[in-house]
């Protein structure tokens, strides 16, 4: 084992004395000064931000050692701290045996079977969508992508995990979520960071969005409670704590989480799609086709196809953050304890040995008959391991429905000007609200 941890220290760019690389990425942002870097110093580099070392994990094998083969190395430690102050310890951000429980006792309520009972729900509120846009622009127009994809993956989040109508509030909740992360993102990037008991400015419009949220959630729990179990999430949580399992904080803990982590990975997925989708007519006529017919048989092959490509080349996770424990070599480098790992699917993704002309959208590359994929960590929207996404079922059907029953009815094109560059925070955003001309087919 000694011997091993002798691997060869990881190349980098060296930075600024202090701050390293924060200033290029003040300036140019993060993707491009990590896409700079990946092509001067290879799959696996050491960027300095600030005080930390954070090593960049560009090729499936080191990606498949990380989440994998030596995962318990790999923690959710520190650098989640600042995601803690809004989510507290749910799913997402719970380590060690805590998480291991947790997640057993959340599993059942994201069975497939329960997935596919949801599917009329999603269809007809993806129909209620259509209605909307229709009074709103009979003749078609100019429509807010983003918005419109935020309000409807919210109510299918209220809808399918927590049998509620949240039409009424997906506006508020939304916003105020929106907001706190970028509180957070602001946070995170000043030195020091003040607890939030400090009365900060930024503290205190923290503290007041995240009342406005513990107050939306009281909420969803005193109508789920009067709604009694229905067998969803939210009913499986609110046994588990009338059982004495998880505590108030936990519930409330758990309910955001859901809420943070199911509706905005979506929205922004489905946002990206529509916008991909705006350079290929001929794709969307053939999503309409199949949505035509495919009905019938449900199972929209070429939909999904189409939503894996945009997975592949805007990856709504854009990378998986872990704190390294202890020292480890990773594809013959040496890690080293107390480092950050980011496991970067926007790179991986768009790796030239592992993707032919990685920068085409080209959803036929998902081709069963001639599968492209040469490594299965290649590939990871949703990561992998056992911390995989326990939604990615239930994303991944809402995208289908939503992408399906929406390009029968209407088609979309780019007006001039509308082009959106990447907002990496937490989730790759983009950096001002889709806008697309819509027409009604
Ligand atoms: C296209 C949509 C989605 C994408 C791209 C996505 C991506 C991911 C990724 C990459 C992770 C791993 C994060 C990490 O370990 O650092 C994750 C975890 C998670 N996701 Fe998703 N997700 C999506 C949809 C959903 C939905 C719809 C839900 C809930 C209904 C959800 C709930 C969660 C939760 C609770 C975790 C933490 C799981 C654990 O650590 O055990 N996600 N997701």
């Amino acid at each position: 084992m000694a011997a091993e941890i002798e691997g060869v220290a990881l190349p980098g760019p060296r930075g600024w004395p202090l701050v390293g690389v924060l200033p290029a990425v003040a300036r140019r942002g993060f993707i491009p000064v990590m896409e700079e870097a990946w092509r001067r110093y290879g799959d696996l580099f050491e960027l300095r931000v600030g005080a930390s070392r954070v090593v960049i994990v560009a090729h499936p094998e080191g990606v498949e050692r990380v989440l994998r083969g030596n995962r318990e190395n790999y923690v959710k430690g520190p650098i989640y701290d600042n995601l803690r102050v809004l989510l507290g310890e749910g799913l997402a951000t719970v380590e060690g045996p805590q998480w291991r429980v947790r997640r057993r006792q959340l599993q059942p309520a994201f069975h497939g079977r329960r997935i596919r009972a949801l599917v009329p729900g999603m269809i007809a509120l993806a129909e209620r969508t259509l209605e909307e846009l229709r009074a709103r622009a009979p003749t078609g127009g100019i429509v807010d992508v983003s918005a419109e994809m935020s309000r409807l993956t919210f109510r299918m989040v209220g809808q399918g995990l927590f049998g509620l109508d949240l039409a009424d509030q997906a506006g508020d909740t939304t916003q105020a979520i929106a907001a706190a992360l970028e509180e957070l993102a602001e946070r995170g990037s000043t030195r020091p960071s003040f607890p939030l008991w400090a009365p900060t400015p930024g503290n205190l419009r923290l503290r007041r969005l995240i009342a406005g949220l513990d107050a939306q959630i009281a909420a969803v729990v005193a109508a789920g409670r009067a709604a009694g179990d229905r067998g969803d999430l939210l009913g499986a949580l609110v046994s588990l704590r009338d059982a004495g399992e998880i505590d108030d904080r936990e519930l409330r803990d758990e309910i955001l989480t859901m809420f943070l982590a199911g509706y905005e990975t979506v929205a922004l997925t489905l946002g990206w799609c529509w916008y991909l989708l705006a350079d290929e007519p001929a794709v969307q006529a053939r999503i309409a086709a199949e949505a035509a017919d495919g009905g019938a048989s449900g199972e929209l092959r070429y939909t999904r196809m189409v939503i894996d490509e945009v997975l592949r080349v805007r990856p709504t996770a854009w990378i998986v953050a872990r704190d390294v424990r202890e020292d480890d070599v990773v594809m013959g480098r040496r890690i080293r304890s107390g480092s950050i790992v980011l496991c970067a699917q926007y790179l991986v993704h768009r790796h030239p040995e592992f993707w032919r002309e990685p920068e085409r959208f080209n959803p036929d590359r998902w081709d069963r008959e001639r599968p492209e994929l040469r490594h299965d960590f290649a590939y990871f929207p949703f990561s992998k391991g056992p911390r995989v996404c326990i939604g990615a079922d239930f994303g991944l059907t809402e995208c289908q429905v939503v992408v399906a029953t929406m390009a029968r009815a209407l088609t979309v094109s780019r007006p001039a000007g509308g082009e959106v560059g990447l907002r990496p925070l937490n989730n790759l955003r983009p950096d001002r609200p889709i806008r697309l001309a819509i027409r009604w087919r």
